[in-house]
């Protein structure tokens, strides 16, 4: 039986503390198995970032370099990528660059020459332990880490590889949004159970060493019927009858959502957008609902002064049936003294143009044979499918048989049209993920600043990407 909803009081991952020099901030993180009550009553056995799920939030200052030394304590290798991140390639998680078990040291369980582990002639393959190194020359955004393992990413993530990494800046910080405790990230999850107690991912080697991929059935993603925001089914979280900064992420394989306030407050647009993948947006965009599609990000802010003192405002899914109907419930608590604001121009973004001499590249993501291909190609590490030149402004049309959420990797994107019309209502401001609906078109335009080397663009539908839904594109 699933739990009762708007029971389990809303978690909030705990800030991790650096250790800090001048120029840098220093963290490490252990990777490691533990168990934590998720459902009421049961026990599940989680991968997770210091042993929690989600993983510890870091918090950066743009252009100020954070180093994150990641020890691997798992039965499995692992890879991080810091999604949202403006990295160099070394420390961009390239899914063949492995960092094995800390046990590993002494025994060896998988062979490291099995085409699935040691594919890549340029793999950088670390023992236990490897430092990432973030230059963070990008605006304030809201980013996040999870693992990245070339064919199982789907299942590392699905068991808890994943956390918040916010990055700030002064233009940010001299806005009068809401802060402190009334600027709160939650990452949406769905997850399925076993009756015990344990998550229940559909693995075709549950060992998660020798054969990637999906049992047959669930190749179009892998869905969860328990809906989970950081971490709680469908949380509870009291709130003072204020404004709050939301930092939406939708950290699921394959869900997308549609959120919405129920009830909407008088006068409705109870979601003010102000930000997205890559930050703020120009100016606050007032919504209903929301579109969310796998690794998107969306920050609004919603009054609930708007609503009285003791009502339930509940965070629906309108895409989702049955429980996946519900998100979580605020209740409004008290009045509260209120300074913030959200003010009619938030940033300024200067528009990327194409000119006649743009390059222009056609992507058709779509499933061929039994695998999800990019131009009609599994992904291949060795293969250079892309060179775009060091510094060049690009126009890139994506082309979908199914829903596809494309991720870049490197640098953010602006949306310049879907089909034959404009960018859609959640396409503004800087992205990195844009969700692909069947059968449609979409042209993004995006530079290629600051580093050299091998990046990727793939599905962030974590089935799809494992099932080879991946392409490089090789910085030149
Ligand atoms: Cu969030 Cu290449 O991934
Ligand atoms: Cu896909």
């Amino acid at each position: 039986p699933l739990p009762e909803p708007f029971r389990v009081p809303l978690p909030v991952p705990p800030v991790a503390v650096p250790r800090r020099t001048a120029t840098t901030d220093h963290y490490e993180l252990t990777q490691r198995p533990a168990a934590h009550e998720i459902l009421p009553g049961a026990s599940t056995e989680i991968w997770g970032y210091e042993g929690i799920f989600p993983g510890p939030t870091i918090v950066s200052r743009s252009g100020r370099t954070t180093v994150v030394r990641h020890h691997n304590r798992l039965p499995v290798p692992t890879v991080v990528h810091l999604h949202g991140g403006h990295t160099p390639a070394s420390s961009d998680g390239y899914p063949t660059d492995l960092v094995l078990p800390d046990a590993w040291a002494t025994a060896m369980p998988m062979d490291p020459t099995h085409p699935m582990h040691a594919p890549d002639p340029a793999a950088v393959v670390t023992h236990g332990v490897r430092d990432y190194v973030y230059p963070l020359r990008q605006r304030a955004a809201t980013l996040w880490y999870h693992d990245h393992r070339m064919g199982f990413t789907g299942s590392s993530v699905w068991r808890g590889l994943a956390g918040f990494h916010l990055v700030h800046d002064d233009e940010e910080d001299a806005l009068p949004l809401p802060k402190g405790d009334r600027d709160i990230p939650l990452m949406i999850t769905d997850r399925a159970f076993t009756a015990d107690g344990a998550f229940r991912y559909p693995a075709l080697d549950p060992s998660g060493l020798h054969e990637p991929g999906v049992r047959g059935g669930y190749h179009q993603g892998v869905l969860g019927d328990v809906v989970l925001v950081n971490g709680a089914p469908w949380p509870v979280l009291d709130v003072d009858a204020a404004r709050y900064r939301f930092r939406f992420l939708n950290a699921s394989n394959a869900r997308r959502y549609r959120l919405a306030l129920d009830p909407a407050p008088p006068g409705g647009s109870g979601l003010v957008q102000i930000g997205s993948d890559g930050g703020l947006l120009a100016a606050p965009r007032r919504h209903d609902s929301i579109g969310l599609a796998p690794a998107e990000r969306c920050e609004v802010v919603v009054d609930f002064s708007r609503y009285r003192v003791g009502e339930p405002v509940t965070l629906r899914n309108l895409l989702g049936r049955g429980p996946a109907h519900d998100v979580m419930r605020f209740r409004v608590v008290r009045r509260a003294r209120d300074d913030s604001r959200v003010p009619g121009r938030l940033s300024s973004i200067e528009p990327l143009v194409a000119s006649g001499g743009t390059v222009r590249r056609t992507f058709v993501y779509r499933r061929t044979g039994d695998a999800w291909t990019i131009n009609g190609h599994r992904f291949a590490p060795a293969r250079v499918d892309t060179d775009p030149r060091l510094g060049d402004v690009e126009v890139w049309r994506f082309i979908s048989d199914f829903q596809h959420p494309v991720h870049l990797h490197l640098g953010h994107f602006q949306v310049l049209g879907r089909d034959r019309g404009g960018p859609g209502p959640y396409d503004a401001g800087w992205k990195d993920t844009i969700d692909l609906r069947p059968a449609q078109a979409a042209a993004v335009i995006v530079r290629f600043d600051d580093y050299r080397g091998r990046f990727l663009h793939h599905c962030h539908n974590l089935e799809h990407e494992d099932m080879a839904m991946m392409a490089n594109f090789q910085v030149v």
